[in-house]
């Protein structure tokens, strides 16, 4: 856009810079908040980067001009030109004070005002985005994204990418999403991991971060219907490695978003603090059957082993950790049909090579992985208990027909960890456009 101004415009956070302080700049932006007195007018102006006080005078910007300028209502997209100087008097620490302002585009009254439900705030989501609470979250994920593709790359990982719609469940046929497909119905992908398990014998070692779909029926604070899910698969691989493969990419993307998030941090009051102290500890790796004995030790909960550990039995183990744990070997009995059994495993009954990392503070499983079934019959029969009409899974067999290698791969929650790192309070505030059971607008 051409904007009849003499100078470039810069970003509010380059404004702040040492060295422009005493400068004339000129910014461009939405207004933020806006306050006028006869004789004075205030407006705080946003930009990507930051947010800034204006301040201009009447006589400043002579009458005409200075009561178009108070009018504007927030959101009004202007283009200003001012002095900026340090000022502690000013919020933020800096103040403009304007000798110009155009507008751009005048705002109708803006719906979000102060003091609005949850529940207000996602159905205007397009809206809400622009807030700094959105602003900062929405920064941090681009980080969190662009440190997995970092990590792997730097392991020599090749990216891998699966398809979306697939004929096969892989976790569970009660969450898949069915969708019309010409004349048949097929699914929405669950996880990438059957695909991956074909590329890995042409690749060795893959990655992803790919959309992910399950009609989850429950309404919580950590489930989403469409999410995020950064994913690995490596031939050659046992499930002890790649648990430590996962703490090392937890603490990669931790590490980067300290460096590069510091800011964004303090505007969430995430206490980056509790995330530098996780990250410079080794993170404790248990047996599920440990698990147990920890509960009924320490919090005097009595779980029946076989049962998968739900929310309430997470959340009471990890108050006694504030680092991520990794529980290893679930009983087989509850785990997906790929999901090999360990032999000689010092358990009441049969488990799995299979692992589930926990966030502490209540943000739950972020990482699920396993090492994969290489049987062709055992896989078989497993499909058959979940009911499942094996000859759909042909292709898949055929992996382990051809050149079959032990091979392992996990799963993270690109939500649940943004979510742990921000200190969300809902997984729906870690997804610009949440997706869940009673929400698909906007
Ligand atoms: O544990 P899950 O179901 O593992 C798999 O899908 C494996 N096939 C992955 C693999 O081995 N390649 O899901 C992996 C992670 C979970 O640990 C959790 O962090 C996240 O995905 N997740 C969800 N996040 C948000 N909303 C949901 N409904 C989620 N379901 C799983
Ligand atoms: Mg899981």
């Amino acid at each position: 856009m051409v904007i009849p101004m003499d100078e470039a415009p810069i970003s509010i956070q380059e404004a702040k810079d040492p060295s422009k302080q005493g400068n004339e700049v000129t910014l461009r932006g939405w207004i933020y908040r806006t306050r006028g007195s006869n004789r004075m007018l205030f407006l705080v102006l946003r930009d990507s980067t930051d947010i800034i006080q204006c301040v201009a005078s009447r006589e400043d910007l002579g009458e005409e001009r200075f009561i178009s300028a108070r009018e504007l209502p927030v959101e009004s997209a202007i283009v200003v030109k001012g002095r900026i100087n340090m000022d502690d008097r000013a919020p933020g620490g800096f103040e403009v004070h304007l000798k110009e302002i155009l507008t751009i585009s005048k705002a109708d009254r803006f719906p979000i005002t102060k003091d609005h439900s949850e529940e207000f705030l996602r159905e205007n989501r397009h809206l809400w985005l622009r807030s700094r609470k959105m602003n900062a979250i929405m920064k941090v994920r681009s980080t969190v994204t662009g440190a997995i593709h970092e990590f792997f790359r730097r392991e020599g990982y090749h990216e891998f990418t699966p398809p979306i719609f697939t004929p096969n469940q892989a976790e569970g046929g009660s969450t898949l999403f069915e969708v019309k497909y010409y004349d048949r119905t097929i699914y929405l992908s669950q996880t990438w991991q059957l695909y991956a398990e074909a590329a890995i014998f042409s690749l060795e070692r893959i990655y992803d971060v790919s959309p992910t779909f399950r009609a989850e029926r429950s309404k919580t604070s950590r489930h989403l219907s469409e999410f995020w899910m950064a994913e690995m698969e490596a031939a050659w691989m046992d499930y002890l490695e790649a648990v430590s493969v996962a703490e090392r990419e937890v603490k990669f993307i931790i590490e980067k978003v300290l460096e590069r998030n510091m800011k964004e941090l303090e505007i969430l009051e995430a206490e980056p603090e509790r995330l530098r102290s996780a990250i410079s500890a080794k993170w404790p790796v248990i047996t599920y059957t440990e698990a147990l004995g920890i509960l009924k030790e320490r919090s005097g909960m009595d779980v029946e082993w076989g049962k998968d550990l739900r929310t309430v039995e997470e959340e009471e183990l990890m108050k006694h950790f504030d680092t991520p744990i990794t529980v290893v070997e679930y009983p087989k009995e509850a785990m997906a049909f790929y999901k090999p059994v360990k032999e000689e495993a010092d358990a009441p009954g049969p488990v799995a090579k299979c692992f589930d990392m926990i966030a502490p503070g209540g943000y739950g499983e972020i990482v699920g992985g396993s090492e994969r079934d290489t049987d062709a019959a055992s896989l078989e029969e497993a499909l058959k208990r979940e009911g499942e009409d094996v000859r759909k899974y042909d292709w898949y067999l055929d992996l382990r027909r051809y050149g079959s290698v032990q091979h392992s791969g996990y799963g993270l929650g690109v939500e649940r960890v943004l979510a742990w790192i921000c200190k969300l309070d809902n997984i729906k505030d870690a997804i610009p456009f949440p997706r869940t059971m009673t929400r698909a607008y906007p």
